[in-house]
């Protein structure tokens, strides 16, 4: 059996369905655009000894290379692989070229699911007319080589195999490259910045082994998709997310390591339906433009270590459905979240909430506050000094109840960090904010 293979970011497939039926139209499209006109078909195909073009010549040395360099295929799909005849080969498509209708031409190769091994060998640059390469869930392994230089390459897939080597950015090169998947592979070093300068509309490079950070001109890439999630990440999310709002339909950036806040700069992303960066070392608070996000369905921040009092507003965005932000250190949810259909509140520092981290853990977590600074292209967290504040009976706290700004954060301490004070569980009333109760420390 083909190892069946997993989408990341787990509530990606209803988007990513409406964005390869776009890309699927697209080529459609070209296939048309490169069918001959009626009467002036090309001469009929034979099986006679010589490929009938010079195209076909050449696609048959690559594919005959192709095959001695595979050493299994467990459902025969290249036995007919035989006879200059490339066009009729399982998985091959051919096409009348774009720039002569008369010549017919290798545009597509589809080996999905094949469970093929071996190697790509570099003769598979003679097929310099594909559009489209899918070689998802086979066992090849080794580089992508280097010669791949179709000019009408669209739509390339690799993903579910053992390609490794660093980053093939050769492939990124391809003048006409718009879905870019090689998700689930072994490819190792850094994620190049030109994978944000291309046009892309599609960029999955999830579960690899790449590390390093993720580059500042994230927000130059015209994808509607992004996944990079499940690799070995570190620094900040970019700033430059935010330049990403006329396009951006997907990003999945989940179990990186990433580090630093959430950029105030999301608040831009208004087409954006899922945004999921859970699993990672986020912390300070969520950006009270955040919810600027206004078509937002999905979003995940579980396991960080976010904290502060979560907007009011982000609960209420018309389509959000499912939030789940368990194992934080957020101190107050809005009502509003509490109708959301799914949503996962567990694990954090909310009062009356059910199944909290311990007392001792927020408060230990809460004597160091942060909110978030912006430097270069990232935002990072910066201790706040402890002010304790003058007690009195309205006690706001030293997050002075600020958690709407997104340098605010702390959502105030209640009056329970006052000095002099015993009992400061109260809900903080300073600034009109409504929602900076304290939780920790339990005052002196
Ligand atoms: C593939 O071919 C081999 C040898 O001809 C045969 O033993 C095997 O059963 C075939 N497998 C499939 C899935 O057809
Ligand atoms: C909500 O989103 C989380 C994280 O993206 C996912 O694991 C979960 O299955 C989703 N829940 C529902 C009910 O869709
Ligand atoms: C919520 O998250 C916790 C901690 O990750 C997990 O154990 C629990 O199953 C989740 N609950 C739901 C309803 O998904």
């Amino acid at each position: 059996m083909v190892v069946s293979r997993k989408y990341i970011g787990l509530s990606l497939p209803i988007q990513l369905r409406t964005t390869i039926m776009k890309l699927f139209f697209v080529f459609l499209f070209l296939l048309l655009k490169w069918s001959p006109a009626v009467g002036e078909k090309t001469a009929p195909f034979c099986s006679c000894d010589a490929p009938p073009n010079m195209r076909l010549s050449q696609a048959y040395t690559a594919f005959q290379a192709w095959k001695d360099v595979m050493t299994c295929d467990p459902q025969n799909i290249t036995s007919d692989w035989v006879g200059t005849n490339v066009c009729d080969y399982t998985g091959v498509y051919c096409a009348p070229a774009p720039d002569d209708p008369n010549v017919l031409t290798v545009a597509g190769i589809d080996l999905n699911y094949a469970g093929i091994c071996g190697i790509l060998p570099e003769k598979l640059g003679l097929l310099s007319d594909l559009a489209l390469i899918h070689l998802n869930s086979n066992r090849f392994t080794g580089k992508l080589p280097s010669s791949l230089n179709g000019k009408y390459l669209y739509e390339f897939d690799a993903s579910n195999n053992e390609f490794s080597g660093e980053f093939p950015v050769d492939v990124l090169s391809l003048p006409s490259l718009r879905y870019f998947d090689i998700r689930f592979n072994k490819f190792t070093g850094k994620i190049p910045a030109s994978l944000f300068d291309r046009n892309l509309d599609a960029i999955f490079i999830n579960d690899n082994r790449f590390t390093g950070p993720i580059p500042a001109n994230l927000g130059k890439s015209s994808a509607s998709v992004v996944v990079i999630a499940d690799l070995k990440l570190s620094g900040c999310i970019p700033t430059s997310i935010g330049d990403m709002s006329s396009n951006l339909d997907e990003i999945v950036l989940l179990n990186n390591g990433l580090t630093g806040c959430i950029p105030p700069e999301v608040g831009s992303l208004d087409s954006v339906t899922v945004f999921d960066v859970g699993r990672n070392k986020l912390s300070g608070p969520l950006p009270a433009k955040i919810i600027g996000m206004s078509s937002l369905e999905v979003l995940n921040v579980a396991s960080n270590q976010l904290s502060g009092v979560i907007p009011d507003g982000l609960c209420r965005l018309p389509n959000l459905k499912n939030f789940t932000f368990q194992d934080n250190f957020f101190t107050v949810e809005p009502p509003s979240c509490v109708a959301l259909p799914a949503k996962n509140a567990t694990g954090n520092c909310i009062l009356g909430s059910p199944l909290q981290k311990i007392t001792a853990l927020c408060s230990s977590f809460q004597s160091k506050p942060v909110r978030c600074e912006q430097r270069g292209s990232c935002v990072v967290p910066v201790p706040m000094p402890f002010k304790p504040p003058p007690c009195s009976g309205s006690g706001s706290g030293w997050g002075s109840g600020s958690g709407w700004d997104a340098g605010g954060g702390g959502g105030g301490g209640g009056g329970s960090s006052c000095i002099g004070q015993g009992s400061g569980s109260g809900q903080g009333s300073g600034g009109g904010v409504g929602f900076g109760i304290g939780i920790g420390g339990g005052g002196g």
